[in-house]
Order: structure tokens, then C-alpha cells, then sequence
């Protein structure tokens, strides 16, 4: 390795106790979710950020010989005692916002309910009065921390969601930022537009005419700049109703963006039927998800994305994730990172939360932060299992196993983060000098 360049255009990880391929191209649904294709010994070759050849480590050697690879074009791992998978995907983020809701999370511990500060015009609104008066610069560099941190919990993909601006300004910014974060920061970042997130005060009493000014001027003013792939709504009691919810999302399918929802979060308003009824790509929270809604989003393939961070932060009972896998559900873990109903980056606290209280075994965590989380973003074809041909998006634990990831409760167990083929973090996991 000597002669090598500093960059290696391939990589190599050779010898994992457990090389964990979530194979797939699509959700992984219900009983789907426990198969995620363990492998002793394991091995992944990526070229040029691309994965190539995945199996045994014996079999994996033979292919990157057989094919003329050479050595001083690969960086090679030795992953001996330790576990390899996909990198997470967190599908389900508010990352760019400007201040603090601390005086908020003590008011909701001494008894203050949500829904309430927000009718008081707190909550999302006073991040919204906040973001506003927040310059572009302030908003990239205090993102950037929070991709860090992501990032360093082995995120390699994340959705960020525009709804703090509510007016065309800060909503464009917000996706501007987005924008401009791709370009610096190696985490993939898939933007959706969110405008219909609360009332902003000007509005007040017209919620009818707000959601007809995001469908005539600032949805396809976004669509038109490209800023966002998917357009989400608050559907919520007290906040945009089923029928508003579907007037905003059709429009937003009419102008090629997909679709997805906050459903049934507060209240069993009926958000999954029509996440289903819209062929959405997800819906999001479901804490009252009713029987009904989780079996027609089984039958219409929407993702079920869950958040217990902010059902553990709002002390709400937390989704049916069990009745809903065996529903024939495709389960999804997103971190819902904001800074009132969830404030956290982290995905040990997401994992713990999903093992201990929404009852998922540790296959189905990994299945629902890696392939589903994809899915849930419309990237099931390009990322989130270790495939050849997707990208080389992987993390190895410090751990030889999965089973580690909610046992070692609420820690960091990520020690490499590898993305389309490049380390991004680079943890103890020793360099091998073996080529044979
Ligand atoms: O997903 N429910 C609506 N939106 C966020 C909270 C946003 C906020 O409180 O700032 C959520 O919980
Ligand atoms: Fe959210």
C-alpha cells in the first residue's frame, strides 16, 4: 500500500463477522423486514463509489483478481470482529431552523400540551418568526453542525423539510440552503418542500386561503427552481384537514413532485387513509393510525415512517409498529430532528426507542433504517442495501454484530462511515496490507 494514492479510486472491506446486505430494490414489507441477508466472513468491493461485487470474502477475492483490479487503486479494510450494513438513512428531518424552543421542552414537562402552545402562537411559530429573521449563511452553518452530527451516527442520507418560512421568502431559502448544503457537506440530502407545516399569522382565519396561495404561487414557483423533491403537510387537528391536505398534495403530484404526510401524529384524523388514497410514498408519525388506515396503506404500499423520538419527547403512546408489520407494512425509523417535538440527532436514542418500545427486533431495525428509509424517499433502486450497482453508502460497527445496535443501548456504535465508496469518518478499523 506503500505507493498508494491518497484517494483510492476502489475499496475493499474484507473478513466482516457479519456483512449485512438488506438486499433489495423496493420496501421491505412485513415479514420481509426480519430477511436482511447476513453473511460470516463478508466482503464488499465498490469501484469508483459504485459496489461491485458483495459475498464471502473468498469469493469476493476471486472476483476483484479475476476482473484485473489493482492494488494500488484499492483501499483494503480489514473488518475482522466487526459488523458492515448499508448506512442509515434517516427519512424524516426539520434540519434547518433558526433558534430555540428550550423554554417550551420545560413548559411541556411541567404539563403544557403541544397543540396548545402552537394555537398560543409558540411551537412551530416561533421557529417560524426566528427562521425568518435568520440570514442564508446563519442557517448553512447551523445546519452543517446538526449533518455532522448525523453523520457521525452513520447517517448517509437524510431528508430535510422546508415549513419554517410559510411565506415564499424563508420557504425558498430554506430549500435554498438545502441546496447549498448538498454541495458541501458528503451527506446526500433529499429536500421536501413543507410550506404547509402551520398558519403563519398573516393568514390568520384563512387557512382555506393560505393552502390556495401555496397551490397557486409557491408550489410551483419551488417545483419550477427544482428545490424539492417531495411536498409533505401537517395533517392535523387544528392545523390543515384532510381536504386541504389533498387539494395541496394533488396539486403537488400534478406538478411532479411525490407526496407524503405528517398523518394521524396528535389526533386520528385520518391521514393514513389518505396517505394510501394518494398512492403517497410515505406517511409519517401514525401514533393514531387506525385499523383501517394501516391496512390500506399495506395495500398501497405506503411506508410507514416512525418517530418514537417524539412520541418518547411528548410523552404520546407510540405507534403500532407491530400491528402494522403484521398488516404487511414496510416500517420506517426517521429521527424527525426539529427543534420543538424532537430535538435530536440521534440514532441510538431512535434505535433503543424502537427496540424497547416499539417492539422491532434488531433485523427489523436495520431493514427499517436502511431499505425502507430509502423506499420512504423513492431510493429503494439506489441506496439503502449493499447491491451491486447502488451506491457504496456503508458503515462498520465497532461490534461483530447487528444485534449490538439497540443491545449497546443508546450508544454510538458506528465506527467507519463510508459514502459512495469514500470514508467520511474514519474510526479504528485497521487498513489491511494483504493482496494476494
Ligand atoms: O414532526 N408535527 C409537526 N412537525 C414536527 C414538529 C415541528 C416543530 O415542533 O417545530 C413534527 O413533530
Ligand atoms: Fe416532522
Amino acid at each position: 500500500m506503500q505507493n498508494a494514492p491518497l484517494f483510492p479510486r476502489n475499496l475493499l472491506i474484507l473478513h466482516a463477522a457479519e456483512l449485512i446486505t438488506v438486499s433489495g430494490s423496493h420496501a421491505k414489507r412485513g415479514p420481509e423486514m426480519a430477511e436482511i441477508g447476513i453473511i460470516e466472513d463478508g466482503a464488499v468491493f465498490a469501484a469508483n463509489g459504485t459496489i461491485r461485487f458483495v459475498g464471502k470474502t473468498t469469493d469476493v477475492w476471486d472476483q476483484v483478481r479475476t476482473e484485473g483490479f489493482a492494488p494500488e487503486d484499492t483501499l483494503v479494510l480489514d473488518a475482522t470482529g466487526r459488523c458492515v450494513l448499508p448506512g442509515f438513512v434517516d427519512p424524516h428531518t426539520h434540519l434547518v431552523f433558526a433558534g430555540y424552543r428550550a423554554d417550551e421542552f420545560a413548559a411541556r414537562l411541567a404539563g403544557a400540551k403541544y397543540l396548545d402552545i402552537l394555537a398560543a402562537g409558540g411551537g412551530i411559530l416561533a421557529t417560524v418568526k426566528a427562521t425568518r429573521a435568520a440570514d442564508q449563511q446563519t442557517l448553512i452553518r447551523e445546519t452543517l453542525q446538526r449533518l455532522d452530527t448525523l453523520l457521525s451516527f452513520g447517517v448517509t442520507t437524510v431528508e430535510i423539510k422546508s415549513g419554517y418560512g410559510l411565506d415564499m421568502e424563508t420557504e425558498l431559502r430554506q430549500l435554498d440552503v438545502c441546496a447549498a448544503l448538498s454541495r458541501k457537506h458528503p451527506v446526500r440530502i433529499v429536500p421536501t418542500f413543507l410550506g404547509a407545516h402551520a398558519l403563519p399569522p398573516e393568514w390568520r382565519g384563512r387557512s382555506d386561503g393560505y393552502i390556495d396561495f401555496l397551490c397557486e404561487k409557491l408550489l410551483p414557483e419551488v417545483a419550477a427552481r427544482g428545490l424539492a423533491r417531495f411536498c409533505d403537510v401537517f395533517c392535523e387537528t387544528g392545523v390543515f384537514s384532510v381536504e386541504q391536505s389533498r387539494k395541496l398534495l394533488r396539486r403537488a403530484a400534478a406538478l411532479g413532485m411525490g407526496v407524503k404526510l405528517h398523518a394521524d401524529e396528535m389526533t386520528p384524523l385520518g391521514g393514513a387513509a389518505l396517505a394510501a388514497e394518494l398512492r403517497a410514498v410515505s406517511a409519517d408519525h401514525l401514533l393514531h393510525a387506525s385499523d383501517e388506515g394501516i391496512l390500506a396503506m399495506a395495500d398501497a404500499g405506503v411506508v410507514a415512517v416512525l418517530l418514537p423520538i417524539t412520541a418518547f419527547g411528548l410523552r404520546e403512546p407510540y405507534a403500532r409498529a407491530r400491528a402494522m408489520i403484521d398488516a404487511g407494512c414496510a416500517v420506517a425509523l426517521a429521527t424527525d430532528c426539529n427543534p420543538g417535538s424532537a430535538f435530536s440527532e440521534s440514532i441510538p436514542l431512535l434505535i433503543a426507542l424502537a427496540a424497547v418500545h416499539l417492539e422491532l427486533t434488531p433485523p427489523e431495525i436495520v431493514s427499517a433504517l436502511t431499505l425502507n428509509a430509502a423506499a420512504a424517499l423513492g431510493l429503494a433502486e439506489e441506496i439503502g442495501s449493499l447491491d451491486p450497482g447502488k451506491q457504496a453508502d456503508m458503515l462498520i460497527l465497532q461490534h461483530p454484530s447487528h444485534v449490538f445496535l439497540p443491545y449497546h443501548l443508546g450508544v454510538n456504535t458506528v465506527d467507519t462511515v463510508i459514502h459512495s465508496g469514500r470514508i467520511v469518518r474514519k474510526g479504528q478499523t485497521p487498513v489491511s496490507s494483504t493482496w494476494i
